[in-house]
């Protein structure tokens, strides 16, 4: 079944062209550079930014997917979570093209997609033996979730942030050291060239006796740190104190969520599949401590085939579509599809 999908829910126009589970296109036109003067994504700026693009983008996909508007059986569309100006734009684009084309439309959960995104299969790689239940950390600009589920759809939430995300936190950072926005990937880079024991931060959560996370903290100690460096330096800070600072962050950072996929591991030991998916999947050392993590609880970690697939694309919404319609998911009315904004799983 070839499904047509769009995703619009932050600052990426992307629309992608999937068969079942497998990507045929997969176009992602980002915003960043737009919003990066103002340190963040501005909801109404990446709704004009969308309006001009959509079009473009969805002929695009289905251009390289070598496929017009009648080879398309359905068509998926991100309803939530996420910018409600941004979301409107893809519902609208979906909307009017599943009227126009008589095409049935299934509305899917963004992060839906982003537990999916493991799933799909690109290429001739195909992920490894997918045994359920899962454990799914989700780790985002915007969430930092483990969801367990036995079935693709009926997902329970273990635990969740607190506050800020752990994307958010990188950002964050990232903005506090000078290093531009978004700041993940260089803050991430950084931190391979620092020395981790050089400063303390605190582990965030470790005795809260639940699954929840928390970054808000350490963000405040990690400003904490920087002052403290900035004013022994009499100014600026040098590059390889930069560097040492996102080594510790780093490391507390993941240590902290490495624990909670522990404690989650040990509550649930029937999990079989531990699978990351967001942004910060696409981190290597995060995959190097889950990975070791997984090895030690014998179970498999599956992470995303590329790192498009980490951060917000179409794909996964297309690929989340054709499993939950395997699941007996039912189209909607699409004059019925609303944007949730606050959409949970
Ligand atoms: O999933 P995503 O594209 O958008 C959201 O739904 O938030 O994730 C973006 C987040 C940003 O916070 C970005 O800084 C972070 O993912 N990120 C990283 C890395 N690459 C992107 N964080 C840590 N290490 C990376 N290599
Ligand atoms: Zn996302």
């Amino acid at each position: 079944m070839k499904i047509l999908a769009i995703d619009t829910s932050c600052d990426e126009t992307s629309a992608a062209v999937v068969n079942d589970r497998r990507i045929l296109s997969n176009v992602i036109s980002s915003q960043v550079r737009f919003h990066k003067k103002y340190g963040g994504v501005v909801p109404f700026l990446a709704q004009r930014l969308h309006k001009e693009r959509i079009d473009a983008v969805v002929e695009l996909a289905l251009q390289r997917a070598g496929c017009g508007m009648s080879d398309i059986d359905a068509l998926a569309v991100t309803y939530g979570p996420g910018l409600a100006p941004a979301l409107q734009v893809g519902i609208e684009t979906a909307r009017t093209l599943a009227l126009s084309h008589t095409l049935p439309l299934y509305p899917i959960n963004h992060m839906a997609g982003h537990i999916a995104s493991c799933f799909a299969q690109t290429g001739s790689r195909v992920p490894a033996d997918l045994e359920l239940p899962a454990l799914a950390v989700l780790v985002s600009g915007k969430h930092s979730d483990l969801v367990y589920f036995e079935r693709f759809g009926e997902f329970t939430i273990l635990g969740q942030t607190l506050d800020d995300a752990i994307g958010e936190a990188y950002d964050k950072i990232a903005r506090m050291l000078g290093l531009g926005y978004p700041g993940g990937r260089i803050v991430a880079k950084l931190a391979e060239e620092g020395d981790p024991t050089r400063f303390a931060l605190p582990i965030p959560m470790q005795n809260s006796g639940d699954l929840n996370l928390s970054y808000s903290g350490l963000k405040n100690a990690a400003r904490l740190v920087i002052e403290a460096a900035r004013e022994a330096a009499g100014g600026e800070l040098d590059r390889q104190t930069i560097c040492d600072i996102c080594a510790i962050f780093e490391e507390v950072a993941q240590k902290s969520l490495l624990l909670k996929v522990e404690s989650a591991l040990r509550q649930r030991p029937e999990v079989r599949t531990v699978l990351l998916g967001g942004g910060v999947a696409a981190n290597v050392a995060l995959r190097r401590r889950l990975r070791s993590l997984a090895r030690q609880y014998d179970v498999q970690l599956v992470v995303p085939a590329n790192l498009k697939l980490c951060t917000d694309n179409a794909a996964m919404i297309g690929v989340a579509a054709s499993m939950a319609i395997e699941e007996g998911a039912k189209p909607v009315e699409p004059g019925s599809v609303d944007r949730v904004p606050g959409l949970a799983l």
